[in-house]
This record gives structure tokens, C-alpha cells and sequence, in this order.
């Protein structure tokens, strides 16, 4: 009996309402090293959905097999409703991949090389330059005319970004969209990803910048040494595994901790009173930026006498995987 969509070996996978991509059990080792070690997941249509993790988590295997690059050891998916192991040719229609290695024509101008990529999509030459004069413009390229061989990285990149996509694809694959990147860059790249989220496409973003995860993600899942670690939208993540958000009240004298905490531990969501010297009191919450705001609005300033300054500081991601793996994303 033929198989089902979305079967193979005995691995199977359904197309589900509501999801672009659906991925289960998906293994790829290069003999001893588990690239990607049996990784379950769901894109949302229409989500940006990030994929965190360190230097050789497993990120771009990940992205090189759901983009057909790569054969995958085991495991499948399910992309558009379409099978990654029997409709190779048709998924790849759907999909538009920056990957993470820069790959353009040096010889040819910015315009020359999205051109070429339209050509390859079939888009007829006038709709092509207008839609590359348009990328090119909001990637702040344009006003190079001459050879892609003259550019640096940075601009490299914003043009491998504009061949991505000159074929408004449905389903987008950035691999480390903004390495290299200065931060003005960096932030021009955050904005015209989130132009695009605005068209209605589908993003899967790989990343180790933890703020570029957070700001940009709707859904993120964080990789680690080929498996998924935890999933969720940033503000869950950073509630659920992060080490509390923190207040850092400045006295004017070296405080009584004492009556302090008497006084703050009254107060709603607070877990942790400590004292770290220098006149300094940190204060930990529980939940996000409501519960503090909660908590301001309960008058934690009229508890305590002599404060010179408060600072709030909020949970990263970075946080959350160092709870997780006890190292750093950036080691
Ligand atoms: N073709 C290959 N042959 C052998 N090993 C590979 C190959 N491709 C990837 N690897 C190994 O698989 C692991 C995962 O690599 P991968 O490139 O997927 O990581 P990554 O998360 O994209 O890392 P980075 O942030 O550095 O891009 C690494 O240990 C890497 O050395
Ligand atoms: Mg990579």
C-alpha cells in the first residue's frame, strides 16, 4: 500500500490547519556528531519564528535539510501541505533561502545580481528591476552601481537578502541574516524583517543574538548541540526559565535589609530581597514587566525611606539558556 503524506520509515507526520511547517523527528549525523538529534516542530503560518542556539547547536543543518539541501538521516516534515520527502521540487517553488554562507556573482552590480536570480524565477525583466530597485532601496544598497566585488560584508549580505526574496516567496529561510552586520545595519535588517512579516509570509530566522531572537520572534525554539531545549513565545521563555525579573533599589545610606524586607515582602510577585553591598538592595520578581508595574502601583517607593534611584531590570533570553545548559550563548 502506498504511503501517506508526511510518512517515512516510521516516522509519520499530518498536515495540520493553521501550520506552514510541521516537522517531526528530523536526525542528521555526520558520522559521530549529532547535527540535528530527533528535532519536533510546528511554524505557524505567517509567524516569525526563531531558531536560537550557540555556534554548531545545529541551526543551519537544520534550515539546509527543510530547504532540500540536505537529505535528512531520519524523520520528515510536512511544508504547504507538501511532503519534504517525496515533493522536493515543488517545496523548493514555495521557498525563499538567504543562507548563511554569502552567495552572489562578484562580477556583476547589486542590480545585475538580483536581476539574474528574477531571471531564474521567470519574472519578466521590467518587473524584475522595478522589485529590485525596490529591495535594493530599502536594504540601503542602492546607490552602489558598481561590482559586488567592491562591497563590504555588510552590504554582501543585504544583497544576498535581496536575491532571497526577489520572487516573493511564501516561505522565507534567513540563516544568520545580520552576522556581520554594524548595528545601524543590524537595525535596517530588523526593520525590513519586520516589513516582511507584514506581507503575510512565513519567516524562520536562525540566529545566536539573543535581543535579535527576542525582538523579532513571534515563536522561538533554542537549540542546543542538535536538540530543541525549550519553545515559546520570548516573554513565556523568559517567565518560565529565567532567574526573575530584578529591581535594583539605590539607598542614599547603607540600608537596615532587615526592615526592608519586612517592609518589600508584604508586596505581591516579590520572591527575593537580597543585599549586595554599596548602598544597593536587588529585589527579584516573579512574571514580567506587568507584575512590576503592579507593584509600583502598590507604592513600593512610600515602604521604604531614602531611596536615591531604582532600576528595573528584565529577564533575557540569555538568561534562559544559561538556566538551561549552565553556559553562556557566546562562550
Ligand atoms: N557537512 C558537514 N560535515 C561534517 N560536519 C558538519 C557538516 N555540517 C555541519 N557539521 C557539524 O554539525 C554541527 C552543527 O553545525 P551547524 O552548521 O548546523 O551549526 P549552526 O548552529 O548553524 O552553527 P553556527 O552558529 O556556527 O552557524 C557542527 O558541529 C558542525 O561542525
Ligand atoms: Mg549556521
Amino acid at each position: 500500500m502506498a504511503q501517506s503524506i508526511g510518512a517515512y520509515n516510521n516516522v509519520s507526520v499530518e498536515p495540520k490547519e493553521g501550520v506552514e511547517i510541521n516537522v517531526r523527528g528530523l536526525k542528521k549525523y555526520f558520522k559521530e556528531i549529532k547535527a540535528v538529534d530527533g528535532v519536533d516542530l510546528q511554524v505557524k503560518k505567517g509567524e516569525l519564528f526563531g531558531l536560537l542556539g550557540p555556534n554548531g547547536a545545529g541551526k543551519s543543518t537544520m534550515i539546509r535539510m527543510l530547504t532540500t539541501v540536505l537529505t535528512p538521516d531520519a524523520g520528515t516534515a510536512i511544508i504547504a501541505g507538501l511532503d519534504l520527502r517525496k515533493q522536493r521540487v515543488e517545496i523548493r517553488k514555495l521557498l525563499g533561502v538567504c543562507p548563511q554562507e554569502i552567495v552572489i556573482v562578484e562580477t556583476l552590480t547589486a542590480e545585475e545580481n538580483v536581476t539574474f536570480v528574477a531571471q531564474m524565477h521567470g519574472i519578466p525583466t521590467p518587473l524584475a528591476k522595478q522589485a529590485a530597485s525596490r529591495l535594493l532601496s530599502q536594504l540601503n544598497i542602492a546607490g552602489r552601481k558598481d561590482r559586488a566585488k567592491n562591497f563590504s560584508g555588510g552590504m554582501k549580505r543585504r544583497l544576498n537578502l535581496a536575491m532571497a526574496l526577489i520572487h516573493n516567496p511564501k516561505i522565507i529561510f534567513l540563516d544568520e541574516p545580520t552576522a556581520g552586520l554594524d548595528p545601524q545595519a543590524r537595525r535596517l535588517v530588523w526593520d525590513f524583517i519586520r516589513d516582511l512579516k507584514n506581507t503575510g509570509s512565513t519567516i524562520i530566522l536562525t540566529t545566536h543574538d539573543m535581543v535579535e531572537a527576542d525582538v523579532l520572534s513571534d515563536h522561538i525554539a533554542i537549540i542546543d548541540q542538535g536538540k530543541i531545549i525549550a519553545q515559546g513565545k520570548p516573554q513565556e521563555l523568559k517567565e518560565k526559565f529565567g532567574t526573575g525579573n530584578i529591581l535594583e533599589i539605590q539607598f542614599l545610606h547603607q540600608p537596615d535589609l532587615d526592615v526592608v524586607k519586612e517592609k518589600l515582602q508584604t508586596l505581591p510577585f516579590i520572591t527575593k530581597v537580597s543585599d549586595v553591598g554599596e548602598q544597593r538592595v536587588l529585589v527579584s520578581f516573579s512574571g514580567g514587566l506587568k507584575n512590576f508595574v503592579a507593584t509600583l502601583q502598590q507604592g513600593i517607593v512610600e515602604h521604604i525611606n531614602e531611596v536615591e534611584n531604582i532600576s528595573f531590570r528584565q529577564n533575557t533570553l540569555e538568561d534562559v539558556f544559561l538556566h538551561l545548559t549552565g553556559r553562556r550563548l557566546r562562550e
